[in-house]
Parts: C-alpha cells; sequence; structure tokens
C-alpha cells in the first residue's frame, strides 16, 4: 500500500524559534526599510521564502563531516574528498571551489570573455548576468517561447530556443560567443527545468559552430528529478544517473553549495580544459584564496561534499518537488495567478495578473511582495522590473523554499496568508522608486507608496 501523504523523510533534532509579530509593526518596519524585503531585519520575519540559497538545513551526517575538516592551506583532504564527489557526478577535469557561485562566476566569465562578446543562456541569473555585464559583454536569453507565459503549461518551460540560438550565431558571429551557457533549472523563469533532448539539442548546435557548453548548475539535482518523472526514457533512472548524463553533455559549469550542494556556503567553477583551468587558478588566488580551499574553510567543503549525494537521494527529491507543487496547486486552484507548472525550489507569484491595476512601471511584484509581508510575516523576492528593468519578460514573486526548513503546517499558513491577500487584492498600489544603485539595484532600492 502506498499513501498518498508526503511526509518530510527527516526528524527534528535542534529546534530555532520564529517569532510572531503584529500587521501593524510590520507596516512600521516595512516603511522604514523603504518597502524592500531585503532591508528588513530578519529577527521580523515569520517564514522566510526570500530565496532557497544557503538557507537550508543541514544534516546529522554533514554537521559529523564538519568535523573532519581538514583546515590545511594546501592540498587538503576535506578538497580532496570533495573533488571526488565533484568528479563522480559531474564528470569534469578540473574542479575550483569559490565561495560562493557568483565568485565562480566572476572568475569563468573574466577568463573566458572581452567586450563585446555574447553570451546566450535559457535565462541568465541577475548574478550572472551582472558579472557578463560588468566586462562590457552583453547577456542574452533565449528561452522558449512557453518559457515566458506564466499560465502556458510545457514540462520543460526551462529549455533553450534552439532555433533562436542558431539565428543568433548566424547575427553576432561565432567568434563573438565564448561560451553557451543553461542554467538548470531556470530560475528566474519560474524554476522549470531543461529536458535532455533540449541539452543534447543545445549540445549539437556548439559543436558545429565550435562552441563550449557550460552549465549553471545551482539546482542540478531538482532538474534532474524532473527529467525522472517527465522525460520518456528516465522514469528507471536514478537522479545521479541522470545528472552525470547530463554533465558529461557540457564542457564545464558553475555551481553554487548553496542550493542543491545543502550547504549554507560554497560554491565550485569546472571545466575541462587545462589552459582555462590554470588562468581561473591564477585569478582565485588574486582574490579567493589556494586552489584546495577557495576562500572556504575545509570543513564546509566536507558539508558541500556530503550535501551533493544527499541532495541526489530519491526520497528527498520527491518530497521537495511534491512539497513545493501541494503549495502551489493549493493556491492555483482558488484562482491565484501562478507560474504553472510548480518549480522544483518556488512558486512564482504572477504579479501582473495578481493586480493589474498596477503598471509595470510602477513594480507590481514589488507591491505584492509588501503586501505579503504585512498580512502574513512572509518574505518573498520580487524577480521582475525591480530586478531586471527593461529586460523583465514577466512580474513576479518568488516563494523560495528553503531545503528541509519548513513543515507542511509552515506551508499550510502560507497558502493562508495568500489565500487572505488573493481575496483583498483590489487594495494593492504600486510603489514609487526614490532610490536604486548602478547595478544589481533590487538589494538596496527604497521606494514610497504612489
Ligand atoms: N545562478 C543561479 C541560477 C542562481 O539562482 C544563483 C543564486 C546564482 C547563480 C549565484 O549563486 O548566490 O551562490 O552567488 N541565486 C540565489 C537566489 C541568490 O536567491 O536565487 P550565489
Amino acid at each position: 500500500m502506498e499513501f498518498k501523504t508526503i511526509i518530510e523523510p527527516f526528524k527534528m533534532k535542534m529546534v530555532e524559534p520564529i517569532f510572531c509579530t503584529t500587521p501593524a509593526k510590520r507596516k512600521r518596519l516595512l516603511k522604514e526599510a523603504g518597502y524592500n524585503l531585503f532591508l528588513l531585519p530578519a529577527e521580523h520575519i515569520l517564514i522566510d521564502l526570500l530565496t532557497d540559497s544557503g538557507t537550508g538545513a543541514m544534516s546529522t551526517e554533514q554537521w559529523a563531516a564538519m568535523l573532519m575538516g581538514d583546515e590545511s592551506y594546501a592540498g587538503s583532504t576535506s578538497f580532496e574528498r570533495l573533488r571526488r564527489t565533484v568528479e563522480e557526478i559531474f564528470s569534469y577535469k578540473h574542479v575550483i571551489p569559490a565561495h560562493q557561485g557568483r565568485a565562480a562566476e566572476r572568475i569563468l566569465f573574466t577568463v573566458m570573455c572581452k567586450p563585446g562578446n555574447v553570451v546566450p543562456n535559457n535565462t541568465h541569473f541577475d548574478t550572472t548576468r551582472a558579472n557578463i555585464e560588468a566586462l562590457g559583454a552583453e547577456a542574452v536569453d533565449l528561452p522558449i517561447r512557453e518559457g515566458t507565459h506564466p499560465s502556458s503549461r510545457h514540462p520543460f518551460k526551462g529549455n533553450m530556443d534552439v532555433a533562436a540560438l542558431e539565428q543568433l550565431v548566424a547575427r553576432v558571429g561565432r567568434e563573438r560567443i565564448p561560451l553557451v551557457m543553461l542554467t538548470v533549472t531556470n530560475n528566474s523563469g519560474g524554476g522549470q527545468p531543461v529536458s535532455l533532448e533540449n541539452i543534447r539539442a543545445v549540445r549539437s548546435v556548439c559543436e558545429q559552430n565550435g562552441l563550449p557548453l557550460y552549465f549553471d548548475a545551482c539546482r542540478f539535482a531538482e532538474n534532474a528529478y524532473f527529467i525522472k518523472l517527465r522525460e520518456p526514457g528516465y522514469g528507471d533512472k536514478t537522479p545521479k544517473e541522470i545528472a552525470q548524463e547530463m554533465f558529461r553533455l557540457g564542457n564545464g559549469c558553475t555551481m553554487s553549495a548553496k542550493k542543491d550542494g545543502l550547504a549554507n556556503i560554497g560554491g565550485f567553477l569546472c571545466t575541462n580544459d587545462d589552459q582555462l583551468a590554470q588562468q581561473e587558478k591564477n585569478l582565485l588566488i588574486l582574490t579567493e584564496g589556494y586552489p584546495t580551499y577557495g576562500g572556504l574553510a575545509g570543513r564546509d567543503l566536507e558539508a558541500i561534499s556530503v550535501g551533493l549525494q544527499e541532495a541526489l537521494d530519491e526520497d528527498y527529491l520527491r518530497y521537495r518537488i511534491k512539497s513545493t507543487a501541494y503549495f502551489g496547486n493549493h493556491i492555483a486552484e482558488q484562482g491565484v495567478p501562478v507560474v504553472h507548472p510548480p518549480g522544483g525550489h518556488a512558486i512564482y507569484l504572477d504579479a501582473r495578473a495578481f493586480c493589474p491595476q498596477i503598471r509595470q512601471e510602477d513594480f507590481p511584484g514589488v507591491a505584492l511582495a509588501a503586501e505579503l509581508y504585512v498580512a502574513g510575516g512572509i518574505r518573498g523576492c520580487e524577480i521582475g522590473t525591480l530586478m531586471f528593468g527593461k529586460h523583465a519578460k514577466m512580474d513576479l514573486v518568488r516563494l523560495a523554499i528553503p531545503r528541509r526548513v519548513y513543515t507542511q503546517s509552515h506551508i499550510d499558513y502560507v497558502i493562508e496568508v495568500v489565500l487572505y491577500v488573493w481575496s483583498r487584492r483590489k487594495r494593492l498600489r504600486g510603489l514609487k522608486l526614490v532610490f536604486e544603485a548602478p547595478f544589481l539595484r533590487h538589494f538596496t532600492a527604497r521606494f514610497v507608496p504612489q
């Protein structure tokens, strides 16, 4: 007998209290924070769905491994363990640790990109785009058409538009494209997966044009599980086998271990190219540290080694994907506009459809995120006009689920709050931007109500 209730496949050994505040107090705090939830002290947040990055709970195995951390400056055994784990799953020749994903990105792009270059991706994440643009290169998003329509249903909405990639190569010339990237899962596009069929097709365009293919691998395990569930021929394969097959189609990757590394900090950069690896290590030494620790403690490397394996565990992935879908489906059933189907790490509310009375230039996503905080102490994150400016194809509010942190009753509470805000949606008003930084403005922007 298989029971339908999906339980959390872990039990609690240590607990952290969370604190309740009143709507009146939250209203005041929000005003002080310039209506930007990044600027709120975390102690005033009840359920923090700002990000799934670095916010997960570590397992007993991870904590135990941390005690075994070798803090040697050079040649650490903890690095050797990480190198072997990454080699097994990712299969790339060189593994370069970094303190988090964006450090790996900066090193990769500094070595590979020149001003005037063009980097295609299914959809760049904000730090990826910013790192490319900071070098004077252009970041081009090439999602499939379905990927930019919240309500359209497609099993692999994270796929890259292969015809658009071919057209881009023909238009700008392959000499101007230093690499092609695929983000798995596609975070900015709704946490949607990329199929192996699509990866193979992108790989084939890369091969025809002599272009290297790199993965932004942050949520590779969730992507692998979606392939197992949805792609014909993969139902009997393990998530690890699928991940291995996926990575063999590329030449390297950047990885934020704060996501599917199940660690609170860390990342790495991989490549099969000896010459690039040498240049990357030289840059790493300049700012991150020696190539056997990359700005991390030996114990962090241990936590990542265990975390990468745990993230591929099928019981964990089944719970992870089903519990995110549980949240998304419960609010969608009541009419709340969300990105369909539910993604792996988050549910994305479609703010343009949620509050159509707010014009795009008045930041519907920021206004909706602010209202969720006032109503229920929930912190989400705008992914739209504030984050991407004119590049924003959608205005979404991402409610990201930290890994192994919240229980079903926490999620039931979030569902109740979202439905309450939905019932009062006509009262929502736009916001006026009164301060912005020159790049990555969403972290520090300030607003006043319209
Ligand atoms: N690539 C993707 C697809 C990401 O989602 C992130 C981070 C990064 C790269 C950068 O990694 O944070 O370790 O430097 N995403 C977090 C988020 C911040 O909330 O989605 P990092």
